[in-house]
């Protein structure tokens, strides 16, 4: 392409996927993830269950999917960076280049997830150890299926959270571990690092997710986890629970963070990309929802709070495994699931920008990603200090939504609730209206009828509803409310 007058300047990607499978099981790796298992339940407790559940799939099938699959033509057409990418459709279908911003904007939202990401995957990291020591210990007493943290209290086993959270050198040595596994694998390449990590991993996961969910529908209380996720009161659909539903819509999908351009890029040949674009998306909701299927009835078989907040996973359950037969194997395996789950995230946030600096920048892999990983790395130390010497900090206080939020929520709130639908909303105005709609169709290969559908999504459904939810997410005022 470079040489057939392409003027972007970018360079042409020569890395590429081994198959489509290859594909589809390393963007379902970077969709799936602590968006999904972590964070959802998180969000659908605090939010009242129901009516969210329900909105946030709306927003996953009506605005997320036909974004996925935009963002995969544009990397599938570009075959560079995001940036770049973007350039080379703007150019192929007449009109500025300056659309790239949104390309830009993405993978410096890539960069500051990762940052706190990767700290939180530190608080995983520790629990795989916590329960790695228990397990141990209990196979070495000759009782294996025993509850998890045997002949602790709750307040020891609750404790262990604030005392992650009190040591700034524990958390910075997780965090540490982490981001270097993620730098080591992102090094390695498309081929020999991102595709291998998730061909191993993402099989182990699913079965994992299965067993343990199975597991919670005979051990605890499924029925009222049912209730909690499908029966909607509508009174809770708030305009900043809708925003949040659709910012978490976009993170779990990995949208508006230009990954999934990223990720195209290494598409080399074929198109017909929307039945790919639809795994992607039914994939990683089947797995929130099962995700949310497998923590809930815990928390209801034990009398937990669903409402507790950032800390229900971490805090809640090593209790609920406590007094669950086996929960000493099945803590352990769980806390090895969410780390399984977010390395093949954290590789897919590095590799953006990495990716940029080696399209547009011409830097080497490994230099890039050096770069990057380091720089998001040092965002994270001050992340967790938020969590004791910095508590009192509030980075942006003077805004009303911002103000009670420590650094690490404010980096996550400032990117999944202003940056991913700023990003998401040019993507559609751009691939709905401004990309030559020949060379995005053809690219899209649906059938004409669904490609009208996809099309009508794009162009109308997709900027009203991310403008409207933006807005009135952002200034809750403006409905009076
Ligand atoms: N989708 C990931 C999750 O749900 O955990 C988070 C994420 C990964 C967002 C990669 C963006 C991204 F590029």
């Amino acid at each position: 392409m470079a040489a057939t007058g392409d003027t972007t300047g970018a360079k042409t990607t020569s890395e590429g996927w081994s198959s489509r499978s290859a594909f589809i099981l390393a963007a379902i790796g970077a969709a799936v993830g602590l968006g999904n298992i972590w964070r959802f339940p998180t969000l659908a407790g605090e939010s009242g269950g129901g009516a969210f559940v329900i909105f946030y799939v709306g927003c996953v099938f009506l605005l997320g999917l036909p974004l996925v699959l935009s963002e995969i033509i544009v990397g599938r057409v570009g075959q560079t960076d995001a940036v770049g990418s973007i350039k080379r459709v703007a150019a192929k279908s007449g009109v500025a280049p300056g659309w790239s911003i949104f390309g830009a904007i993405g993978a410096c939202a890539a960069f500051l997830i990762l940052s706190f990401y990767s700290v939180v995957a530190g608080w995983v990291l520790y629990y795989v150890g916590v329960m790695g020591v228990d397990f141990a210990e209990a196979l070495a007493a000759g009782d294996p299926f025993r509850g998890a943290l045997a002949g602790e209290s709750r307040e020891m086993i609750q404790g262990r959270m604030a005392g992650l959270f009190a040591s700034p050198s524990l958390m910075l040595g997780m965090h540490l571990v982490f981001m270097g596994a993620t730098f080591f694998i992102v090094a390695r390449g498309v081929h020999g690092g991102i595709e291998k990590a998730a061909t191993w991993l993402m099989p182990g996961f699913f079965a994992l997710l299965v067993g343990i969910t199975i597991y919670g529908a005979f051990a605890g209380e499924m029925g009222q986890a049912l209730a909690f996720l499908f029966t909607p009161d509508w009174s809770k659909l708030t305009p900043p629970v809708m925003n949040a539903a659709l910012g978490q819509a976009l993170f779990s999908l990995s949208l508006g963070v230009a990954a999934l351009i990223t990720y195209g890029s290494y598409i080399k040949e074929g198109s017909g990309l929307g039945p790919t674009a639809a795994m992607i998306a039914t994939a990683d909701t089947c797995v929130a929802l099962l995700a949310g299927l497998m923590i809930f009835p815990i928390v209801f078989a034990v009398g937990l709070d669903p409402a507790a907040g950032p800390t229900l996973v971490f805090q809640s359950l090593p209790f609920a495994f406590q007094t669950m037969p086996g929960g000493a194997l099945i803590g352990l395996l769980f806390f090895v699931l969410i780390l399984v789950a977010a390395i093949t995230s954290s590789i897919s946030l590095l590799e953006v920008p990495t990716a940029w600096g080696i399209g547009e920048r011409r830097w080497s892999r490994v230099r890039s990603a050096s770069i990057f990983g380091g720089g998001a790395f040092l965002i994270g130390i001050a992340c967790l200090l938020g969590y004791n010497v910095w508590s009192d900090v509030r980075p942006l206080g003077f805004w009303p939504i911002f103000a009670e939020t420590d650094i690490l929520d404010t980096v996550d709130g400032f990117t999944g609730k202003i940056m991913l639908p700023v990003v998401a909303l040019l993507t559609a105005i751009f691939i709905g209206w401004k990309a030559d709609r020949k060379l995005v169709g053809a690219t899209a290969g649906l059938s004409p009828a669904m490609l009208g559908v996809w099309r009508f999504l794009v162009a109308w459904l997709c900027p009203i509803a991310v403008a409207l939810i933006l807005l009135f997410g952002l200034f809750p005022g403006l409905l009076g409310a």
